[in-house]
């Protein structure tokens, strides 16, 4: 494995799951092996790389409830990187206190043979689950809307993480603040840059040169369950090229083929070559799931 990433902001809806999938999509599109891990509830980056909840046998849940290994439970995507993905319900039931065995870095020490890089798609809250994730990675990114509550949050979640990284995870570094959903024209946008970069002074967290566009393209393709690389108006879809430059900006990984053969650029599909069910999905077509019990919890 090259590096591991959590994207995370205390904040909800400031774009974590958008970026993790247009992360994902974007180095598989350069040819790495990803992974994307989803433990979020909410199940997002599960549902917008086409993967549904309710066909899979096994989630992250399973993996650390030991119910099955990361290998069972990751599931291969049509746009190049696997998922090891979010069943909500499992997820809610998962109780992780300090001294249990249920410990995230066994999902990377099991799956960092099989890829370069791997992405954490966080639930927006800094406790339980979320701090094993932050103890068991190499860096965050924190996607950030330019409005004081952001501003806010991620200050609070600062210092909250150099706990962690002052006991757990002294490997842990701030890759950086992406700007998403940005409006440099927008008075409140001009207001709040100067309070994160008294953050990024302080605590010494770059923000990222690319910021991310308001796009429409960008909820269409989570619509259509497609990568945001992939939308059909690409010539007017500035969130992907913007994406990619973040991939690059953040990781060095550089396009090495950006075109397909009818001279557009092949988004999603790059680098799956992948086919067929996958045996998560097919196991759960036979009728094999049956560890969660809606009124018993997770057994
Ligand atoms: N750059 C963008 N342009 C337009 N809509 C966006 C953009 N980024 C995110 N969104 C939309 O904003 C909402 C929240 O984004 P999401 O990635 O789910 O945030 P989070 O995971 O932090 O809660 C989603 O509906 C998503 O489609
Ligand atoms: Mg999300």
């Amino acid at each position: 494995m090259i590096k591991s990433y959590a994207i995370f902001s205390q904040k909800g809806g400031t774009g974590k799951t958008t970026t993790s999938l247009a992360l994902a999509a974007g180095l598989a599109r350069r040819g790495r092996k990803v992974l994307l891990v989803d433990v979020d509830q909410q199940e997002d980056s599960t549902i917008a790389s086409g993967v549904e909840p309710e066909d899979v046998v096994f989630a992250v849940a399973d993996v650390l409830n030991k119910v099955c290994t990361a290998k069972e439970a990751i599931v291969p995507t049509e746009f190049g990187y696997d998922i090891l993905p979010s069943w909500g319900k499992a997820l809610a039931a998962l109780t992780v206190k300090p001294k249990t065995k249920v410990h995230f870095r066994k999902i990377i020490d099991e799956a960092k043979e099989d890829y370069d890089y791997i992405v954490v798609d966080c639930p927006p809250n800094i406790f339980g689950l979320t701090v094993q994730v932050l103890e068991s990675v190499d860096e965050i990114v924190f996607p950030a809307h330019a409005d004081s509550f952001s501003e806010r949050a991620l200050e609070r979640a600062i210092e909250e993480i150099h706990a962690v990284r002052d006991g757990k995870n002294r490997k842990l570094s701030f890759g950086g603040i992406l700007f998403n959903r940005h409006r440099p024209d927008y008075n409140a946008t001009k207001f709040a840059l100067p309070l994160f970069e008294r953050l990024s002074t302080e605590y010494g967290i770059r923000i990222f040169e690319t910021k991310i566009p308001d796009s429409t393209y960008v909820r269409e393709s989570q619509l259509m369950k497609r990568p945001v690389y992939d939308v059909i108006d690409r010539d007017y879809n500035k969130a992907a090229p913007a994406f990619d430059a973040f991939v690059e900006e953040l990781t060095g990984e550089k396009m090495k083929e950006a075109k397909n053969s009818n001279g557009k650029q092949d988004a999603g599909t790059a680098g799956s070559g992948r086919e067929g069910a996958p045996a998560n999905r097919q196991a759960r077509k036979a009728g094999k799931r049956g560890s969660w019990n809606g009124k018993n919890g997770w057994k």
